[in-house]
């Protein structure tokens, strides 16, 4: 199939996005605006001198100045306006549903209330062009202690999550450090995913599935490091939300052609492509997936695969993921 071809298809083909940090959408401009409309004075002169320090060199590099952009978010309209924004821009990826991670404690620690950010981030996706689920995620680098209290925060509000995960620096902050928050969670059933595998070592994985209990892992690329765990990823069918774009940025791949989401699919696993960081990591989905078709040797086959693996992975209720499926199949029948 002629390249050009293939690209069309993994653009239009419709998908589903479940690796997004919301935060990690705000977009330089959003950020300057934002920053002007809440009379917050930046560290950097400009848009192009805010974009030109987005040179990361591992996950840490990363987090340090996506924590520092976040601080613009002060009001209930300046978290809808940022997630208004990056559910237009899903939407123009022929995503149809997203589910979306937020960070609260980056907000409550600067005195914003959990209200005022879900309030925002949540009146968006009713708003929005596609459908959206909410996943609210614990920052690994804090305490189990400071998880429990957020998600006290979080009660109140519990009909609009479908989830929670775990993000941030992984490397020593094992999932197990979360093993009660995440059982309380279970408890209150909320589905359960973490981030994992990323830069963390495959063991991180089997303890997030052991312990935590996790239905999906976020990222999760390492794992091949592992045959046993590979084969039990595959046999339980157990979701990855592979980032690319993300991967080449945070240097866990040296370039694309070294990505090994081909790997993952070869070796029998429910792969996903997604964007994790969209305004950071240089593009959203089709973005990602145009990096990784033009880089591996992927074909038609494996687009249809990774669409519908997006919404196996998906925390859908049964006739809307079937609902979702054969609109894959019926894209695929026709083109
Ligand atoms: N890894 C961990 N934490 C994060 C990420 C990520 O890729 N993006 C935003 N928070
Ligand atoms: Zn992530």
């Amino acid at each position: 199939m002629p390249n050009d071809q293939l690209r069309a298809i993994v653009q239009q083909m419709p998908k589903a996005e479940l690796h997004i940090h919301i935060e990690g959408s705000l977009e330089p401009e959003l950020i300057f605006a934002l920053a002007q409309r809440n009379g917050i004075s930046l560290a950097y002169p400009s848009v192009d001198a805010l974009r030109a320090a987005y040179a990361f060199t591992d996950l840490q590099s990363f987090l340090d100045i996506y924590y520092a952009g976040a601080s613009v978010l002060i009001k209930e309209q300046d978290f809808y306006d940022m997630t208004a924004a990056y559910l237009a821009r899903a939407a123009a990826d022929n995503v149809v549903h997203a589910e979306i991670f937020f960070d609260p404690q980056t907000h409550t620690e600067r005195g914003i209330a959990f209200e005022t950010m879900i309030n925002g981030i949540w009146r968006a996706c009713q708003d929005g062009p596609i459908s959206a689920g909410l996943i609210m995620c614990f920052l690994r680098h804090l305490s189990e202690e400071e998880a429990l209290a957020t998600l006290e925060d979080a009660l109140p509000f519990r009909d609009k999550l479908i989830g929670v995960g775990l993000d941030s620096s992984e490397q020593g902050h094992p999932p197990e450090k979360f093993a009660r928050v995440f059982a309380r969670c279970r408890q209150l059933g909320l589905h359960l995913v973490a981030h994992a595998g990323e830069e963390g070592p495959p063991a991180y994985i089997s303890t997030a599935l052991d312990v935590l209990q996790v239905e999906r892992i976020d990222h999760g690329v390492r794992c091949l490091e592992d045959a046993a765990l590979t084969s039990r990823l595959a046999r339980e069918q157990v979701a990855l939300t592979v980032c690319p774009l993300s991967n080449v940025k945070l240097r866990v791949f040296g370039d694309m052609g070294s990505h090994n989401l081909l790997d993952l699919l070869d070796a029998g696993l429910l792969a996903t492509v997604n964007s994790d960081d969209p305004a950071y990591f240089g593009g959203y989905m089709n973005d990602n997936f145009l990096a990784v078709f033009d880089a591996l040797p992927l074909s038609r086959v494996h687009a249809q695969r990774l669409a519908r693996n997006s919404f196996l992975a998906a925390f859908l209720d049964p006739v809307q993921k079937q609902g979702y499926l054969d609109e894959v199949d019926r894209f695929f029948a026709t083109i």
